[in-house]
């Protein structure tokens, strides 16, 4: 059985992790979960719920809080990292400063994601060399801390070599949603996609070796990604402004109908309707900390009170697919599932080196990247501009250089000009005095 420790063991995903880990214990056997989280404050409210789910299915797992990185990692075999640097306080400076700007507010996307991205990479860096000093040799480290492409490209310069792989559950929550619509069950499905995190496309659905893509654009021109019972298949993504997200496919399909979108395309493709319908004033991180994050602390206050917990943690797709590949990587399953991969090829027509997400099958050893050819011209210019403005990014962090990071603004699609990159970045910089490397 393993050692597992979860960093960002405050976050309002643990729970639905954990949940997900205990329905799997026949495939993903567990000795311990350690949580680690700075803010020791926000872990000791969450740690009795995540506790109290864990004992609701096994009571022989060891479980630990710690905010002491020796303690969380010493001898663990898996990490799953979560890191929400910054918490959601700024991932709402994320999203508002850039729509004064009438540029889209988004954690991922756009200056947000960039922004975000300069808080993440060096303590990411700091997360790695801990659990290298700390855990099993062979530990792997499954990382969804976001902006994850960026963060994937941080790594790859600063740790070539660390054991860490980067995974994002919007490919698979778009999976979930075909599988609702084509009545198959998700794991059914064989994709092909090429692309960035939060930037690619799907460009075959095979089920039973037929490609389904065409019966999915007719779906999608008149409901979008989406079918009428989301909210019952998919918690997570079934507030209003998710379902707006997963329709919004339907424009890009219109104007570009040969492959499926991720949804974050949206912010690239068609900034000005993302502002003309987001509230400078309420944005997404402020239906999260009234959403999730106040049921999540009612929850875990009601437990408290009368010592029953609430039935609110759902096995959605963001705990199983981390499940799923730490099982790959664990058992050496070769499962193909998409995920952040140095590229090595994969797309013929990108950078051998650039952090691509693309279809790998995850061995013992890491993932071995699927070939998906050359994309067309048009895919590969939208690419290669996110690749440049993340790149650099990347390069002003660890430099700490203002220009470079300038450039990154510049480059990045949902930014109009070099004067609004420049107020964003110089705003963005106030924010964030407390977490930037000193531009
Ligand atoms: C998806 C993305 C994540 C993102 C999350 C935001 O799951 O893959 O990268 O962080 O959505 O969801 P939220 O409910 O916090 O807006
Ligand atoms: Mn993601």
């Amino acid at each position: 059985p393993f050692i597992l420790a979860i960093a960002g063991g405050g976050s309002t995903y643990t729970p639905g992790i954990v949940k997900s880990l205990m329905v799997r214990l026949e495939d993903f056997p567990l000795a311990e979960i350690r949580l680690y989280d700075i803010d020791s404050a926000r872990q000791d409210t969450i740690a009795p719920v995540v506790e109290k789910v864990i004992r609701d299915h096994s009571q022989s797992i060891t479980f630990t809080t710690t905010s002491d990185p020796e303690t969380a990692f010493r001898g663990a075999h898996f990490v799953f990292a979560q890191m929400r640097v910054g918490q959601y306080r700024m991932r709402e400076q994320d999203e508002k400063i850039p729509l004064r700007h009438g540029v889209p507010g988004q954690e991922t996307c756009g200056p947000g994601g960039l922004a975000y991205g300069l808080r993440t990479i060096l303590p990411m860096v700091e997360l790695i060399d801990s659990v290298e000093r700390y855990a099993d040799p062979k530990a792997w480290i499954v990382n969804y801390s976001n902006p994850a492409a960026i963060v994937a490209e941080g790594v790859r310069r600063l740790r070539p070599h660390a054991r860490v792989l980067n995974i994002c559950d919007m490919p698979v929550a778009a999976m979930r949603n075909m599988g609702a619509i084509l009545g198959v069950d998700r794991h059914k499905l064989e994709v092909d996609y090429f692309g960035l995190n939060h930037f690619g496309w799907f460009t075959r659905v095979l089920v039973d070796g037929e490609d389904r893509l065409p019966e999915l654009r007719r779906h999608i021109a008149r409901f979008g990604l989406l079918t009428e019972d989301a909210a019952q298949t998919d918690p997570q993504h079934s507030d209003p402004s998710w379902v707006k997200t997963w329709r919004n496919i339907k424009p890009i399909m219109d104007h570009f109908p040969d492959y499926l979108p991720n949804p974050y395309l949206q912010y690239y493709l068609m900034p000005n309707d993302i502002v003309a319908h987001q509230r400078p004033d309420y944005t997404r991180a402020n239906e999260v900390m009234d959403g999730r994050e106040k049921k999540l602390f009612a929850a875990a206050e009601e437990y408290k009170r009368t010592g029953i917990l609430p039935d609110a943690f759902h096995v959605g797709v963001h705990g199983a697919f981390i499940v799923d590949v730490a099982c790959s990587l664990a058992f050496d399953l070769r499962q193909r599932h998409l995920v952040i991969v140095e590229n090595k090829g994969a797309i013929a027509n990108l950078p051998y080196d650039a952090m691509v997400e693309v279809p790998a099958y995850i061995t013992a050893n890491g993932p071995e990247p699927v070939r998906m050819g050359a994309v067309p011209l048009f895919h590969q210019t939208l690419l290669m501009q996110q690749l440049a403005s993340e790149q650099l990014l990347v390069e002003a962090t660890i430099e700490g250089s203002y220009e470079k990071a300038l450039q990154a603004f510049t480059l990045n699609r949902t930014v109009p000009s070099m004067q609004h990159a420049k107020a964003i970045l110089d705003e963005m910089i106030e924010a964030n005095a407390d977490y930037w490397p000193e531009l």
